[in-house]
């Protein structure tokens, strides 16, 4: 297992099973916790299952989906931990996507003061972010990660053998992070990803690209790890994009978090050009490339209100104005850009057109 990211304690894996073995032999059998959700649960333990830390270990599986992100599910991890006598030697191995691992280190971060957790994501978009970088958290309603603590995983261990599980849809899910990785810090970087073939992926390719988004996270994280400054660069996308995916789930059409980071970064991409005089051309080719790769998203000009609206209550907004991170050239980025309404939505309208042509 070879360390890639010091900073999130990231390892990436060629044997899951003999490092996994390892990495818990500094762990008594019975202080090993398994924490899946049930989806992850059903596709991933059986790799899992020849571990002998894992053999008898306590498992506990929660509901799957961003719903279940909440305190009861947060209380019912901590019942569990202690009802089935976890001390603070214990750890708490999280498998699955962006929901356990920022749930479960979550839990763990809180249980006694704080216990070790690791996680092992199991889909691209918790390998390239949600599963590194100490943010964990859960929902508070429909406030999305509303509370949480910084808390570094003691190891966060990534394998290929787990992308060939994911449907097309959680594939490029992740996949609008890489790009987001690309656009903010790596045009040689996101013009490799634009040409890799989604359809037919090359999973050894697809692991080693996984790996160069771990490392542009890392960097950032390295620097600013609380959020003060440059780790806003990772929110590109994330102002229109969450506001795209609370609209879709206000309206009962749920979409995933990757796909509204996407169309959130056409959107930047053409406020960059309006107000960072981000090429024109690269702006444009860019907007095709991912409507090509995502489609059509179900929104409107009858839209653009309650759209604004939702942007001035992200959390990322420090009561100015809304805040955007922005990019005057690919792979480069300027963060804490307040913008004007009317910027937002010439946008929004611009992204109409090409989402619709
Ligand atoms: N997901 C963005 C960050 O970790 O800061």
């Amino acid at each position: 297992m070879q360390e890639i990211a010091e900073q999130c304690r990231v390892f990436a894996s060629d044997d899951l099973v003999a490092d996994l073995s390892n990495l818990l032999t500094q762990y008594p059998q019975q202080a090993v916790f398994l924490l899946a959700d049930e989806g992850s649960f059903a596709a991933c333990a059986d790799i899992l299952k020849s571990i002998p830390h894992f053999d008898a270990c306590r498992t506990i599986v929660i509901a799957q989906g961003d719903d279940n992100k909440n305190i009861d599910t947060v209380a019912r991890v901590w019942q569990f931990l202690s009802d089935n006598g976890a001390t603070r030697k214990s750890v708490l191995v999280n498998l699955g996507g962006g929901m356990p691992c920022d749930l479960g280190g979550f839990c763990a971060s809180t249980f006694k003061r704080g216990i070790d957790f690791v996680n092992i994501p199991t889909t691209i978009l918790a390998q390239v972010d949600a599963s590194l970088g100490g943010k964990t958290g859960f929902n508070l309603g429909s406030l999305k990660n509303e509370i949480g603590v910084f808390s570094v995983a003691k190891a966060v261990v990534i394998s290929p053998v787990f992308l060939k599980t994911l449907n097309h849809e959680n594939f490029l899910s992740g996949f609008a992070e890489m790009l987001k990785h690309g656009l903010i810090a790596d045009a040689d970087y996101y013009n490799r990803l634009i040409a890799f073939d989604t359809f037919e992926p090359d999973y050894d390719k697809l692991h080693g690209l996984v790996c160069e988004s771990i490392k542009i996270k890392n960097r950032v994280v390295e620097a600013d790890p609380k959020e003060n400054g440059l780790r806003k660069a990772l929110n590109f996308g994330h102002t229109f994009g969450h506001a795209f995916e609370t609209l879709q789930m206000r309206r009962h059409t749920p979409i995933l978090h990757g796909y509204a980071v996407a169309y959130g970064m056409m959107c930047e991409l053409i406020m960059s050009r309006n107000l960072r005089n981000l090429d024109p051309h690269f702006c444009e080719q860019a907007c095709v490339d991912m409507s090509l790769l995502y489609g059509p998203l179900q929104v409107s000009e009858d839209d653009i209100d309650e759209l604004v609206e939702l942007m001035h209550h992200d959390k990322k907004n420090d009561g100015r104005g809304i805040n955007f991170s922005l990019i005057p050239q690919a792979g480069q980025v300027e963060v804490n850009i307040v913008v004007e309404r009317s910027e937002i939505e010439k946008a929004l309208r611009d992204f109409l057109v090409i989402n619709f042509s």
